[in-house]
Parts: C-alpha cells; structure tokens; sequence
C-alpha cells in the first residue's frame, strides 16, 4: 500500500473498531476480514491524488454476501458512514430498482445519441458519486432479470466503485433453474469485475441478541389474535367500520382497514395475496411510520407469490425501519423443515426474531 493510501487506510480500520466497541460488537473473523478489505477500499478512494496527475481508475468493486444476519449490512453502512468523501450514495436495491423503472419509464425504451434509456436513467441517479453501496442486491424475479443483467453491466462500466451486500453468492443469483442460465453471462461479469467476500460465521446475530435492540424496525410485534387485548399498549386500536378508505400506493389503490394520521391497517389477503409489489410496499412506507397487518396466515397455507409478497414487505418494513404488528398466525408455523420454501424465507424468519423480542421483552 503506498503513503498517501495509509492514512485514510488507518483511519477507516480505527473507525471499524470503534464502531463495533460503542456497540459492544466482537467481530467475526470474516467480518473482520471484510473490515481490512473496505478499509483498503477507503485507502483507494480517499487517497490525495497529485495536482497534475490524472483522475486514477476507480478502485475494484466489492461483493459481500454470506447467510441472513451475519452483520453484512453493518459492515457496509459502517464503511459508508466513515468514508470522508461526499460524492457517495447509499440506497437500498428495492429503492433504487424502483427509480431505475421510473426513469425508463419516463424516458421510454428508446437510443439516444447510442444511450439507452437505461444509461440515462443510471445518470439521473448516480449524478457524480464514485461510490455507490447497494445493500441487499439480489435477483429473483424473471421479469426483471433483463433489466438487472443491463443494469449491472451499465454500473461496471462506469466510473463509480460498487459496493453491494446480498444474501446470495454470484452463482445463486437467480435462482430459478429455469431462468438462471439467462443470468450467467452477468454472473460471470460480476465474478470478474467484483472481489467476492463471504461473510458468514456460526451466528445469526438478530435471532441470538436477547436485547431487543436493533436500528431496524422502529417497534412491533407479533400478535396472536387472543393477544390483541395487547395493542392498547402501543396505543392501536381495532378499525371501526367507518375508517375503511382506499390508499395511495404505486400507480394503484389499497383497501385498507383505517388510515390515520401516520398510521395504515391493512388484511393480509389484501395485501399479499392481491396483486401487490415491492413499489407498493415501499410508497406505503414512506407514508406511513405504522402499518398493521391483520388476518397473517400461515405462509404454508399461502400461494408461493403470496409468500414473496409478505418477504417482501417485511424486509421493506425493516429496512425502513416502520413499526410493524403482525396480527393472526404465526406467519413460519407448520413450514416443512428442510423446505425449498423454509430456506427462502430464513431472512424473514431471521427480521421477525426482531418483532418477537419486542414482543417478549414486554
Ligand atoms: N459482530 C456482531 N455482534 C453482534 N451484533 C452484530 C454484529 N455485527 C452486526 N450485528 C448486529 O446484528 C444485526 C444484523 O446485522 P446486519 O443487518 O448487518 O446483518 P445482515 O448480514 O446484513 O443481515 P440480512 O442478511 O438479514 O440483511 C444488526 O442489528 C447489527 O447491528
Ligand atoms: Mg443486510
């Protein structure tokens, strides 16, 4: 590492480990490793070029994956937070899809000058930053995989330092057997573009934590319907007729059961079982600090849209950090251990033992 890339080095490893103490955090040995590698990255970053000297290439881009909870997104918002440059952009992969569609949409498919609408719209949202964290990247959906494959290809191309944290490893991207051979070509890009970092460890540090604590989800709770006498404590109660009203979400209306203030009551047939999306989800959270979803069933008993649906929404409500009460079933009683369905949904498993411990903690 040469001189001018030390200081900042130095700097960034400093700010990991006083980051994790404040926190009373002992690292994992991968996280650990990760914490020197995006230390390196700061290096490269921050590093004062010379007056004369030409603009460096951007550093190698990052790719940091491993199981649900393995403290991935806390590395990467710890390093942004750190990072003393502000031509900087953190967004969360939902948020930013969601915009990409919005400026294609707006620009139609059509080339302009050889720039796609797709390029132009990554302008719109990338202005001049050199560095751009995705958290949660990911690639499930069929429909979508053109554009995420273009995507990806548009990012590498640029002058900008990707950093993203996913769930799963290159190869697991698109999981689909019937769609993932679409998906190789991207997948070998990203090995070749981006230095891949596991992060994984024995723990799953939501489900351990017997604090309750958690800069996700502002508050919520599980409730099972004889449990509803509870809600009174968080001073919600049950919607009286009149309250039904018709909810802005994306492009469309929700049913809900009551709108208040900054609060919505939404059925859980409604919402998961209706043909609903993530852009929903999220122009619902950006409304609204308090969604209350009764009538959960069992994800079993769920179709598997269904169930995509309520991940979905969970992870959207968490990354929010909105307060969330589920009422009715417990939504991961009876799934078949061992299950295709049951290894999907660990990640939502994982952030509702962030909504039970609130629960308990009471
Ligand atoms: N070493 C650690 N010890 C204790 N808690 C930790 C540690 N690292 C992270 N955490 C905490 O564990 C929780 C989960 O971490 P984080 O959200 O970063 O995990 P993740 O791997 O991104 O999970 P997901 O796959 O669900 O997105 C957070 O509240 C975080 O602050
Ligand atoms: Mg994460």
């Amino acid at each position: 590492m040469n001189q001018r890339m030390r200081k900042p080095y130095e700097s960034m490893r400093r700010h990991f480990q006083q980051a994790a103490q404040e926190r009373g955090f002992t690292l994992a040995p991968a996280q650990e490793h990760a914490a020197e590698r995006l230390s390196r990255l700061a290096g490269e970053l921050t590093a004062p070029t010379g007056l004369f000297r030409r603009a460096p290439a951007p550093p190698r881009n990052v790719y940091v994956w491993g199981p649900v909870g393995r403290g991935k997104s806390w590395l990467v918002d710890t390093f942004f937070d750190g990072l003393p440059i502000t031509r900087k952009r953190r967004l969360h992969f939902h948020d930013f899809f969601r915009a990409l569609h919005d400026g294609v949409a707006r620009e139609g498919r059509s080339h302009d000058g050889g720039r796609s609408a797709v390029d132009r719209a990554v302008d719109e949202l990338l202005g001049d930053c050199r560095l751009l964290v995705f958290d949660e990247f990911h690639a499930h959906d069929a429909g979508d995989a053109m554009l995420v494959a273009r995507l990806v290809r548009t990012l590498l191309d640029r002058r900008v330092t990707l950093v993203t944290t996913s769930d799963y490893p290159p190869t697991g991207l698109m999981p689909n057997p019937v769609h993932h051979h679409l998906f190789e070509p991207t997948i070998h890009l990203i090995e070749e573009r981006m230095d891949v970092l596991v992060v994984t460890g024995p723990t799953d540090y939501p489900r351990a934590r017997q604090d309750g604590g958690s800069r996700r989800f502002a508050e919520g709770a599980c409730l099972t319907d004889e449990d509803t006498a509870l809600l009174d404590e968080w001073g919600l109660s049950a919607p009286r007729p009149g309250e039904a009203a018709l909810v802005p979400a994306y492009h469309r209306e929700l049913p809900a059961k009551a709108v208040r203030a900054d609060l919505v009551w939404l059925g859980f047939d409604e919402l998961c079982e209706g043909a609903t999306a993530v852009p929903d989800y999220l122009a619902l959270a950006e409304r609204f600090d308090t969604l209350v979803l009764d009538g959960v069933r069992p994800l079993a008993s769920c179709t598997a849209d269904g169930c995509r649906r309520f991940a979905n929404l969970v992870d959207v409500c968490c990354g929010r950090d909105l307060r969330l009460f589920l009422l009715g079933a417990d939504p991961l009683a009876g799934l078949p251990e061992g299950s295709d369905l049951m290894r999907d949904l660990d990640r939502t498993a994982s952030r509702l033992a962030m909504l039970r411990r609130v629960d308990v903690a009471r």
